[in-house]
């Protein structure tokens, strides 16, 4: 049986299409639009271009855009003085600082000093304690993505082996307890992992975050397994994923594409989040 190819990016246009209208909605209502401040520190060609798509997106559901272009030698106090402006302008709902920042800047730093309100990445330590409390309604965008999926394309998350190959800040940790949260049995597998198969053939549905292209393979995924491929990597040919998507797909029965899977997801999550903030704000000040 062939697999089902996930289309994260019509899930994502759909998605989109109803912040776009809810947002429309609370401009007819009140007057307001919501304001994400999109803060970017050197010329990495790989955040220029994730910053250039989040941008277009915001114009797609209308939300209105600042970038704040930086160069690579700006220092960590020039910064923080931005961060702790744009958490007083009341026109900014959302900030994102796009990763990975130049090593001179404490990356941590950053993230705390974002008023956890706008913390639209869901980075900020008090975000980070709330998903773990499930509580949170600010959560990483990726993970979120990887769930929503799931959840629009009828896949169960209740009582499956959810296996998840990497434990960075921002997708494998995050993922993990959204996981749990649906009573998914979650098990992270990391670089130092030993004998990494024999976890991977046992996961219902996998997640490769691991930032090494094509790195599992169809030996590596039980027959049947759903796969959410989570890698960005560059070649000659263009994106590539983490997974050896050519022979995985024979094998599995759902499994997501690079490009066109997680990427476009993960941007309308940032969108939502977005649309969380600004409504939320306007409750905290009396406006709605
Ligand atoms: N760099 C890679 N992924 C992300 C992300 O989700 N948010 C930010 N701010 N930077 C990133």
């Amino acid at each position: 049986m062939p697999a089902n190819i996930i289309n994260g990016k019509e899930i994502a246009s759909a998605i989109k299409l109803a912040i776009a209208e809810e947002l429309k909605k609370i401009k007819t209502d009140t007057g307001r639009e919501a304001g994400l401040a999109v803060v970017l520190v050197g010329d990495d060609p790989a955040s220029i271009v994730y910053v250039r798509n989040k941008k277009k997106a915001c114009q797609e559901v209308g939300i209105r855009s600042s970038e704040y272009r930086l160069p690579k030698e700006t220092s960590q106090d020039a910064l923080l003085k931005l961060i702790a402006s744009l958490n007083k302008n009341p026109e900014i709902h959302g900030i994102l600082v796009q990763l990975p920042l130049p090593p001179h800047i404490q990356t941590d730093k950053i993230i705390e000093a974002t008023n956890p309100d706008k913390d639209v990445d869901g980075f900020h330590p008090v975000n980070v304690g709330k998903l773990v409390a499930n509580t949170a309604s600010l959560i990483s965008c990726t993970p979120l993505a990887i769930i929503t999926l799931l959840d629009k394309s009828g896949i169960p998350i209740e009582g499956r082996k959810v296996v998840i190959v990497g434990r960075s800040n921002i997708v494998g940790k995050p993922a993990a307890l959204l996981f749990l949260h649906r009573n998914a049995t979650v098990t992270i597998c990391h670089s130092r992992t030993k004998n990494l198969s024999d976890y991977t053939l046992r996961a219902d549905i996998l997640v490769a975050a691991i930032g090494k292209p094509a790195f599992v393979k169809a030996d590596m995924i039980k027959k049947g397994a759903v796969v959410i491929d989570v890698g960005i990597n560059r070649d000659e040919a263009g994106l590539i994923g983490d997974v050896d998507f050519p022979s995985a797909k024979e094998k599995v029965s759902y499994i997501t594409p690079v490009p066109g899977g997680v990427g476009p997801m993960t941007i309308a999550m940032l969108m939502k989040n977005t649309l969380t903030a600004f409504k939320q704000q306007q409750i905290d000040n009396g406006i709605i």
